[in-house]
């Protein structure tokens, strides 16, 4: 593994950078946070302890797909806790069955896994892709090859997947089987699968974001993911997407890979899933369909009150008609976000995103830091988040409305201009 970038310091995470350095009492000091409780939440608004109201475009971080206390999402789930919360994957468990059996429907999939988070979601995906390659391919030491700039989660072989050396820092040894390309690259993909593999198969997968999110909203080229495609295909190599952030409507399709116009062979969903319901699953096609009894399991994965928190959202969505949503309120957010950078032409390089997962990216050598916009945007009522070094990044719930979509856009211009005198 060859992943350089400059000295880094650990924090961020999440875009929540520069805040209070001290964590709150009793709690281990691994977030920076800003200095903000939110007790109440409706829609897409959210009220602090003194009752100041600010619009929410982070969600939770792309979570909460229906906003906050959905009246749907609270009588279901009142309704689930009064009959059954908890059993074990020991036994058949009807509302597990039922939403495996949408989202085979819903996708190119034809099984599904059911865990409890993102990481632990990709965690499974490369399990799978390392059996995978022992079994099907014949490997000995299968190598999972990952984009540079990606995120994939906190857990050690996601984080060593990760393409981003900050988050690897103090936890080396990492996990061993990780390779990385440069991201919509056709050339460093290539050039890296050749030099893998030129004395004989070492590929077991290929693990990649449809747009990346953490690594500051990059949405894949159409190219590149035809031809990483076409030469998964021909190896039988598996491609796997990681759909942690892009699926689930967000991007204006169900997942990210269709408006990137192929399939993968294995996906993992999670975030706006449970639409702020711990939950995340592991979706594969009949190639890769190759867990036997034993292989993986989790005690809370797919659990009745999960299940059915996803299902309610997925119900949801498709009753409001969200994804059309999606791609209206993207295309407006869009338009405010190119009028934003053509406002402030020396400090802002361009807006980049699909649907309602977008990025307004800052110039570099600018006097101003993500941090400093995103606390001033509390003045402002509007909670912000970052991605990746310079990105500001725009991922409200699915339901939010034209006028709230105005909101916002404005909400963000008098930050940017309360930021820039
Ligand atoms: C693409 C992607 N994969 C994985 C993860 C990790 O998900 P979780 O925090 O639920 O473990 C994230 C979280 O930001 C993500 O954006």
């Amino acid at each position: 593994m060859e992943l350089v970038d400059a000295p880094h310091s650990k924090c961020g995470t999440f875009g929540f950078v520069g805040s209070s350095p001290t964590a709150p009492t009793g709690l281990m000091n691994t977030y920076k946070r800003l200095p903000l409780t939110i007790v109440r939440g409706q829609g897409v608004w959210v009220w602090d302890e003194k009752g100041k109201r600010y619009l929410d475009s982070v969600a939770g971080i792309a979570t909460c797909t229906l906003g906050h206390s959905n009246k749907k999402l609270r009588k279901a789930l009142t309704n689930q806790l009064s009959q059954i919360q908890h059993v074990s994957n020991l036994y058949r468990i009807k509302e597990q069955e039922i939403l495996a059996n949408w989202l085979v429907q819903q996708s190119c999939a034809n099984s599904v896994f059911f865990c409890n988070s993102g990481a632990e979601a990709n965690e499974s995906a490369i399990k799978l892709a390392r059996k995978y390659g022992h079994k099907k391919k014949g490997i000995q030491n299968p190598i999972v090859l990952c984009a540079k700039d990606s995120f994939h989660g906190r857990t050690l072989a996601a984080v060593s997947a990760t393409g981003q050396p900050k988050y690897h820092l103090g936890f080396e040894p990492l996990v061993q089987g990780f390779e990385f390309f440069k991201y919509n690259d056709i050339q460093s993909f290539q050039e890296k699968l050749e030099q893998l593999e030129k004395n004989g198969p070492q590929v077991a997968a290929v693990l990649v974001e449809p747009i990346q999110g953490e690594g500051g909203i990059k949405p894949g080229n159409k190219e590149f993911f035809k031809f990483v495609r076409e030469i998964c295909t021909q190896k039988e190599i598996l491609l796997i997407l990681d759909e942690v952030q892009s699926g689930i409507g967000r991007t204006g399709n169900w997942w990210g890979y269709q408006s990137l116009n192929i399939e993968p062979d294995v996906f993992t969903s999670a975030k706006g899933l449970g639409g702020g319901h711990a939950i995340g699953a592991l979706l594969v096609k009949e190639n890769a369909n190759i867990f036997e009894p034993g292989d993986h399991a989790s005690t809370f994965g797919g659990n009745p009150f999960a299940c059915k928190a996803a299902l309610t959202v997925i119900k949801e969505i498709e009753r409001r008609n969200l994804i059309k949503n999606v791609i209206d309120r993207g295309n407006q957010l869009q338009h405010g976000l190119n009028q934003i950078v053509d406002e402030f032409p020396s400090y802002l390089n361009e807006s980049r995103g699909i649907g309602l997962m977008q990025g307004l990216v800052l110039k570099e050598n600018i006097p101003l830091t993500l941090a400093s916009i995103v606390k001033e945007a509390l003045k402002h009522n509007l909670l912000l988040i970052g991605a990746g070094e310079n990105v500001i990044r725009l991922v409200p719930p699915l339901i939010i409305n034209k006028r709230q979509t105005n909101h916002l856009i404005e909400r963000l211009h008098s930050t940017l201009r309360g930021v820039i005198q």
